[in-house]
């Protein structure tokens, strides 16, 4: 499973990458107004760490003939820049152009089924279900994962299943039970999915039964 870091934080991202477990970048407009500053530098900066990540960086237009012209800027702004643009039916002259330009695209904002199944049919990269705001509207976003990712295979799309808006750990088991091919995480929710007390806890006990045996240097 690839895991993607859902910041524009630069510092989390260094950190985190240094793990070895990161594999790309999401941002949105949210992500990189919260970081200010020049949002081009700095998707720039992250393009030039994660050299063989995919960063996702989403379009501010509206107008889809604007979308489509921004959409073209932004991924020539790096080779490894995956645009992002929100799963709406405005869009699909213009995604179908740029699919077939081969402009790599992770349509965002993704909530049923039958939008998933189209932007997968259109050749899209990534599909990104939003879990957590699906969940705010009193769905249950993580079975929407599990209809994805059955339905990405039943009819043997390319495109991969990005699981977006993770807000818990409960919603970073689901993705990995329904197959998600890439989570995105925020940098406080990977910590969180990697802690367990009780690794604490034996750790703990571990040092101190160690320390009955009162050797310094082992081995
Ligand atoms: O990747 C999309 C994500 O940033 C949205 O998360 O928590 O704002 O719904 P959230």
């Amino acid at each position: 499973m690839k895991i993607f870091l859902d910041t524009a934080n630069y510092a989390l991202i260094e950190r985190w990458f240094q793990t070895g477990l990161i594999d790309g970048v999401t941002t949105n407009p949210t992500h990189l107004s919260k970081e200010g500053g020049d949002p081009v530098v700095l998707v720039k900066k992250i393009c030039a760490l994660l050299v063989d990540g995919h960063i996702s960086v989403e379009v501010t237009e509206t107008a889809p003939e604007r979308v489509y012209t921004q959409a073209k800027a932004l991924a020539a702004l790096s080779p490894n820049v995956v645009v992002k643009i929100p799963c709406h039916p405005d869009y699909l002259c213009i995604i179908q152009k740029l699919v077939h330009e081969e402009i790599p695209l992770n349509i965002t904002l993704v909530f049923n089924l039958m939008q998933g199944m189209c932007m997968s049919k259109l050749g899209v990269v990534y599909i990104s279900p939003f879990v957590g705001r699906l969940d705010d509207s009193g769905v249950d976003g993580t079975a929407l994962l599990s209809e994805l990712s059955d339905m990405l295979d039943t009819y043997d799309y390319e495109t991969e299943l990005l699981a977006a808006s993770i807000r818990h750990v409960g919603h970073v088991h689901a993705a990995i039970e329904a197959g998600a091919d890439v989570i995105t995480l925020p940098p406080e929710i990977l910590a969180k999915s990697l802690e367990h007390p009780l690794t604490d806890r034996g750790m703990e006990l571990f040092a101190n039964d160690w320390k009955k045996l009162g050797i310094q240097t082992f081995p």
